[in-house]
Parts: structure tokens; sequence; C-alpha cells
């Protein structure tokens, strides 16, 4: 298994790091067979997952439940647990004990906090009491109420400037790597040339060390309509569909079950049971 160190030293090799989301026993096992280097519980969860609008209304306990399942599935990955909504702003101590409770009670390795400016010294106190943090920048999808939608980040000079120099101080408080969502191929070059821990990108482009993606916007697995960054690899709705409706028409039809499917008794026991 990979450890933080290892991330850094694949950026110096221009070694491409692969993240992606799982959020219960099947996906994470999926994600491990297919040799991801770091599996990610996103809060993302909440909206592919849980059926929320957002990733706001994610609690501790949904993070935890799930990182629990995504251990279990895949006890040989490094694995990033999403720090929810609320749960890293209002105090250094509520951060602590909140990023402790996400590695400590699940067995993931380290966690992923949105945003620099106030964030920064919580990601100093988490890196400082042995908690590994990833840090991510561009859109933070847990601020979409002020950023006013799900939006291209950095476009303007600067908001570019902005965004390197926050990059900067991530690194500084101590994050070992950085996720960078939908901001322009050109910055999010800039970024990752300007950083000595690796960049990890969705909707960056790709220039950035490494990519996520969400487990079920590549798959096509529930999801209606997805960003343009994502490529979908394959199309499991259709596949699903298909085979529920299949189920249900032969059911109703009397098709299923057939012999094969089903179990018997001996003649002798069955005449006995009218005896
Ligand atoms: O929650 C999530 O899935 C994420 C990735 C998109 C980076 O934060
Ligand atoms: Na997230």
């Amino acid at each position: 298994m990979k450890q933080t160190s290892d991330f850094l030293k694949m950026k110096e090799k221009d070694e491409k790091i692969v993240m992606l989301t799982a959020y219960d026993y099947p996906s994470a096992k999926q994600a491990e067979n297919a040799k991801v280097d770091m599996i990610l519980v996103g809060d993302s969860l909440g909206m592919v997952v849980l059926g929320y609008d957002s990733t706001v209304p994610v609690t501790m306990e949904d993070m935890i439940h799930h990182a629990k399942a995504v251990k279990r599935g895949a006890k040989d990955t490094f694995i990033t647990v999403d720090m929810p909504f609320m749960s890293y702003h209002l105090s250094i101590r509520d951060t602590l004990l909140n990023g402790a409770r996400l590695i400590q009670e699940t067995g993931a390795h380290a966690v992923k906090v949105e945003g620099a400016d106030e964030v920064i010294d919580h990601i100093k106190a988490l890196t400082k009491a042995g908690i590994p943090v990833v840090a991510h920048l561009g859109l933070t999808p847990q601020s979409v109420g002020v950023l006013g939608g799900y939006k291209v980040q950095g476009k303007n000079a600067e908001a570019a400037r902005k965004l390197i120099e926050d990059a900067k101080k991530c690194e500084e408080a101590g994050a070992f790597a950085l996720v960078l969502e939908c901001v322009p191929k050109q910055l999010a070059k800039e970024v990752s040339t300007s950083i000595n821990i690796p960049t990890i990108g969705i909707g960056a482009g790709v220039h950035t060390d490494g990519q996520v993606l969400v487990y079920h916007d590549l798959l096509t697995y529930g999801v209606e309509r997805v960003p343009k960054f994502v490529k979908q690899y394959t199309q499991l709705n259709g596949m699903i569909e298909q085979g529920l409706s299949s189920y249900v028409a032969e059911v109703k039809q009397g098709e299923f079950p057939e012999e094969k499917h089903s179990f018997s008794m001996k003649e002798e026991e069955l005449l006995s049971l009218y005896g």
C-alpha cells in the first residue's frame, strides 16, 4: 500500500496518480482490484448515493458509516475521507476531534478539506497532530451557495493569482496533496509547477500530477447528467434497467423461477405430508 511520501515520489518521477471515489464495500473492492493509487470517500456521496442536491447535508456519521464499508472492501489501498461541511471550521479543537474520528473509527489514512484562508491553520493543526491532509481548491462544492453554482474557478488573473497563493499556503501548512477542481488547464499547470506536493485534478486538464473522478460519473451509474469534464467509460444505467425490467417481466409471466432455480423434496416425504 502507498504512503503519503509515495505520492510525492510519484510527482518527482512524473508518474500519474489515479484517485477514484468509492462509497461502499463493492465499489471499494472494485477500485482496489483496478489498482487505483488512492481511494477518496468523497462527500459527493451525498449526491450520488444519498440523493441530496449538494454535499452540504452530509454529516460526520454519514462519512464514518461509508468509510468503514470502504475500508472493509479495500484493505490494501490508501484511503482519504472528506471532512464534511462545517466539521473543520468552528475551531481547531473541533477540527482535530472530527479528523481523529474519521481516521480512528474507519481505518482510513488521511482527510480532505476544502478551501484555504481560515482553513490553513486547521490543515496545520491536523498535520501536526499526525493526520495527513489533502487540500482541495478551485471549485469547492461545500461553498456552492457562496460561489453561486458549480462554475469554473480562477478564470481571471486576480482569481488565478489567489489560487496559486492558496496552493502554496496549503503546501506550507503541511498538506501532502492538493485536489484542483474545475479550473482552466493553464492555471492547473501553473499551480502544479509552483508547488512540490502533487496536484490531483478533476476538470483541470491533463497537466496535473494525477486525476480523480466520481465512481458513479465515470460508470454512468445512477447519475442522469454528468459534467463536461467526465469521461463515461461505461453505461451501467442501461444495463441495470434492462436486467431489472427483465426480472419484473419474467416473474409476471411465470417464466422465473425455472426448474434449475428451484429446490425439491422426496416423493415419500410429500406423501406423508398428506398422510
Ligand atoms: O467528494 C468528492 O467526490 C470530491 C472529488 C470530486 C474530488 O471531493
Ligand atoms: Na468532496
